[in-house]
């Protein structure tokens, strides 16, 4: 019997109780009255996928290249700044970087880790990692940690462009809740050169002063004037996520980016949006041959595979991953990814769509 649940919901409320009150109120929080979250995951039920017959699709293949490397499924965990504390020790970060090794589905890490980047690179194994820039004001800052995740092996970098500042998030402001206030998941700041540089004493020594710059350089209100020094700091792909508009995605890849990552953050920022999953297929027309990556709701592999059918390249998972952690440490989150691996696999194989390409979106109908 498995002790691990079978079905997203049952995996839910199990984390919910295994979670502190902070950590769960933090996760599976949202912006305003939490529509627009809740959008994100109703969005997937107004498609049906048609099934073909006499197709014999007994080998199943959801490989996908991009940029420049072979992703064995077209999945990956979007970053998640609190996955550190996610974990019951502490260190999810790593945890997560072990899952990822494992099971082979890339990990997006986050600026925001309670253990250095430079020490989960080494637990990804041979999966590759792409590092996800919070753009600090400070520009040496935003340099210096890009130049980190390069020299540490990441493989790309996901500048994420919608959350320069936090949205209203009614759970955590009713418990003044927000943990990197409480100098949580700073590691890679406090462990910054450039970071340190610009303090009177150490973290160590005086944490409200590193919390209190840290809080002042966070975020940066960028603007398309800034895309080409963000374009300079790297030579690795570079990826933009948050986009919803065609129009955006166009300018972006006019800007020289890599890639396109259509997403609301899990309907944390702005409440009142459009589900991400209507943002997409407009997002991939605009995109033409830049890939796409998706997120924003996707609890199932059923839910992958209709993104795939509806252009996403590959597709990104936030809560889901984060309650399988809280609930299992590293075997919690490889056994969420497999389960969900397992479906979207089965689904290809009993629907007669055998590979990636087949998946187009004349597979999809609207639900009538
Ligand atoms: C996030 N997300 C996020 N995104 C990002 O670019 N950097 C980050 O540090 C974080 N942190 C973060 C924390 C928590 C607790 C959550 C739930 C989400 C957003 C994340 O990458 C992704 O866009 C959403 O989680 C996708 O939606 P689902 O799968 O959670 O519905």
């Amino acid at each position: 019997m498995p002790t691990m649940p079978m079905s997203f919901a049952e995996l839910e409320s199990r984390a919910a109780q295994a979670m502190p009150p902070t950590v769960l109120s933090y996760v599976a929080g949202g912006a305003g009255d939490e529509a627009t979250q809740r959008a994100n995951t109703d969005a997937f039920a107004r498609w049906g996928l048609v099934p073909r017959m006499f197709v014999g699709a007994t080998e199943r293949d959801l490989s996908v290249e991009l940029f420049g490397m072979r992703w064995p499924a077209p999945l990956f965990m979007a970053p998640v700044g609190v996955i550190g504390i996610c974990e019951q020790g502490g260190h999810g970060d790593l945890a997560t970087a072990r899952a990822s090794a494992r099971t082979g589905v890339p990990m997006v890490a986050s600026t925001l880790m309670a253990d250095p980047l430079e020490e989960v690179a080494p637990e990804l194994g041979d999966t590759p990692g792409l590092f996800q820039l919070y753009t600090p004001t400070d520009r040496d800052l935003a340099a210096s940690l890009v130049g980190r995740a390069e020299a540490a092996g990441f493989a790309g970098i996901v500048v994420t462009l919608d959350t320069w500042l936090t949205g209203w998030r009614p759970r955590d402001l009713s418990t003044a809740n927000f943990p990197q206030l409480r100098g949580l998941c700073l590691a890679n700041y406090f462990s910054d050169p450039i970071f340190r540089s610009r303090l009177a004493s150490s973290p160590e020594d005086d944490p409200q002063a590193a919390v209190s710059l840290w809080a002042q350089v966070f975020g940066n209100p960028l603007t398309w004037d800034d895309l080409p020094w963000l374009r300079s700091l790297t030579t690795l792909p570079l990826i933009v996520k948050g986009i919803q508009h065609p129009d955006d995605a166009r300018r972006a890849i006019d800007g020289g980016v890599d890639g396109i990552y259509c997403s609301n953050h899990g309907g944390r920022q702005a409440n009142g949006g459009l589900p991400a999953l209507d943002c997409l297929a407009d997002i991939v027309d605009a995109a033409g041959d830049t890939p796409v990556l998706f997120d924003s709701g996707v609890r199932s592999g059923a839910e992958v595979i209709k993104a795939l059918a509806l252009g996403a390249a590959a597709v990104g998972v936030g809560r889901p991953y984060a309650y399988g952690l809280a609930l299992g440490g590293a075997d919690g989150i490889v056994h969420v990814l497999r389960t969900i691996l397992a479906e979207a696999d089965l689904i290809m194989a009993v629907d007669g769509y055998p590979t990636r390409a087949d998946l187009t979106r004349d597979t999809l109908r609207e639900v009538r």
